[in-house]
């Protein structure tokens, strides 16, 4: 069983990409905060608001556990934090394939302004100014998690077609 892991700040079209990816590649895609919305019955808005990150980031635990179990290919876009808490990244490099979908900051802030509400991280840094110090600032923490990875691929010129071949010949290398 293949399980490649999508990983990158919020914007950077993880769960776009898991489904084309996943369609090219023959497998299914699922997405964690769906799988957390799914089995909570809220909205990851909702559960931030309710019971605040650090309970968050249990469920993100549990739920990558449930995936990690799943006997299925899969292709699987990570909540954007999801690499950079507990032991999450280690546990998908020992699992799978990992890929950074990199993006800057002004990349993300033209993607993001016009939905920071939505995003719990992002919902008090309105205009594009805060959203771009608020962007830095995450990334700056997260950048070496998310360097761990075993691939890297630009998030805004995303090749497709080179992306899908890099991973089958890791995985050939792997003789998976
Ligand atoms: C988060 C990213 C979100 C979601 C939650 C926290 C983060 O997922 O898990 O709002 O910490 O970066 P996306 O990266 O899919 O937007």
């Amino acid at each position: 069983m293949i399980k490649v892991f999508l990983w990158g700040m919020m914007g950077s079209g993880k769960s776009t990409v898991a489904k084309k990816l996943a369609n090219r590649l023959g497998y299914s895609a699922v997405d964690t905060d769906q799988l957390i919305e799914a089995k909570t019955g809220k909205r990851i808005n909702e559960i931030f608001e309710e019971k605040g990150e650090e309970y968050f980031r249990l469920l993100e635990e549990a739920v990558l556990d449930q995936v990690l179990d799943m006997r299925e290919n899969l292709v699987v876009a990570t909540g954007g934090g999801l690499p950079c808490f507990k032991s999450n990244a280690s546990k998908m490099l020992g699992a799978g394939i990992c890929i950074y979908l990199v993006a800057s900051s002004d990349q993300l802030v033209s993607r993001l302004w016009q939905s920071t509400e939505k995003r719990p991280l992002l919902k008090d840094s309105r205009g594009k100014e805060a959203l771009f110090k608020q962007l830095e600032s995450i990334l700056e923490e997260r950048a070496p998690y998310y360097e761990k990875a075993t691939l890297k691929a630009s998030a805004m010129n995303l090749d497709l077609v080179s992306l899908t071949g890099q991973v089958r010949s890791f995985q050939n290398d792997l003789g998976l």
